[in-house]
């Protein structure tokens, strides 16, 4: 069994981050979404994968490098253009070559692990076996329509869904699928879509057999998932201060909270669950539940909850920032400057919101 991760795409429903970072490696509770997903593969006893990169290359490789810091070795595939999801698997044809593969799209988080998809299938043989999960907007997902156990049809972001069925970001395969894929046109928004491969399958009769999940998953490709998985992943951290965290004796340390090396708190409160990433600095400010805040962050004089601070930023004079996305060596500052005056330099496809 060899695995096939997805971690090119357009990224454009995470615009402006996407404008210059991969999606796949923001981090959530201080470790790049990607990550979660490489452990859980190589947890499963896979060795060989390999890994569909577009125009973030670079950073993808750098910080996945040979694989073997997970325990496997990563081959990376570099796709021209986003094409789909069946167009990554098409160009992995060569990498995979008559080996049974589990696809995984680099941007998915699932609470439980791979191993009892990999043992069904390794049991069972389909030529596909797919995962869904029940949810309220299936318009937004593939989506599948049953008939008891069976699979009828499999539609991308439809309308009208017949089904509140998603299909979750984990795929199992055998080679047909690369048959499958031969015999399919890209849609009408120009992209060869995995769900008309696996209706393919279906409609010649080959076995495709659908599992439901049991934990959570989330897609994290739009701004409200990535908070929410953040606050799924801080609720199972324990808390742990590093022994060069400094906190001075002004601070309150409440609940489930870590502190990364070099962390300093001063004349601060910081309520878990959150985590505190390396050598960031939070003066006189009070960090709420679910906040990650990542390396070399300098928080003064703020209040921030429930947020994704990426590394390098700043944020000084601030009540509060709550629900939001900071990227990386943003300054959101008070200005005293007159006229009194919201003065903004955000790149495009950015969103501020103010009071
Ligand atoms: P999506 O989130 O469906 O697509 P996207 O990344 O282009 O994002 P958006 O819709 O916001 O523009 O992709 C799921 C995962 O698969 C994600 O990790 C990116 C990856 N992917 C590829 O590697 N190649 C592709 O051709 C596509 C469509 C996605």
């Amino acid at each position: 069994m060899k695995a096939l991760v997805l971690a090119g795409g357009k990224g454009t429903r995470l615009r402006p981050i996407t404008h210059t970072s991969a999606k796949q490696l923001i981090p959530i509770a201080n470790k790049p979404i990607l990550f979660y997903g490489l452990e859980a593969i190589a947890r499963a006893g896979i060795t060989e994968v390999g890994i569909i990169v577009g125009d973030t290359r670079a950073e993808i490789e750098g910080a996945i490098g040979d694989g073997s810091q997970f325990g496997f070795k990563a081959t990376y595939i570099p796709q021209e253009a986003p094409l789909g999801l069946a167009h990554a698997v098409k160009i992995s044809k060569k990498f995979m070559g008559d080996s049974p593969f589990l696809m995984f799209l680099g941007d998915n988080l699932l609470k439980e692990g791979l191993n009892d998809l990999v043992d069904d299938y390794k049991t069972k043989k389909p030529n596909a076996q797919i995962l869904v999960a029940k949810v309220p907007n299936p318009q937004q997902f593939g989506v599948v329509e049953m008939n008891g156990e069976k699979v009828v049809r499999l539609v991308e972001k439809p309308k009208e869904p017949k089904s509140d069925l998603a299909l979750v970001g984990v795929y199992l395969f055998d080679k047909t699928i690369f048959e499958a894929i031969d015999n399919i046109k890209p849609s009408a928004r120009g992209e060869l879509e995995i769900t008309d491969a696996i209706q393919w399958l279906v409609d010649q009769k080959r076995t495709v057999i659908v599992k439901h999940i049991s934990g959570w998953w989330k897609d994290t490709g739009k701004l409200e998932d990535l908070l929410e998985v953040n606050r799924l992943i801080l609720e199972t951290v324990e808390k742990s201060i590093h022994p060069d965290a400094v906190v001075d004796d002004k601070s309150k340390i409440e609940g489930r909270v870590v502190l990364q090396e070099g962390a300093r708190v001063v004349h601060s409160t910081i309520r878990g669950p959150a985590i505190i990433g390396k050598d960031a600095r939070i003066t006189r400010s009070y960090v709420g539940p679910y906040s990650s805040i990542y390396f070399n962050v300098h928080i003064e004089d703020s209040e921030v909850e429930h947020s994704v601070v990426l590394e390098h930023a700043r944020i000084h004079g601030i009540k509060r920032v709550q629900d939001s996305l900071i990227g990386q060596r943003v300054e959101v500052v008070k200005s005293h400057a007159m006229p009194e005056a919201y003065r903004i330099m955000v790149g495009d496809s950015s969103r501020v919101e103010v009071p």
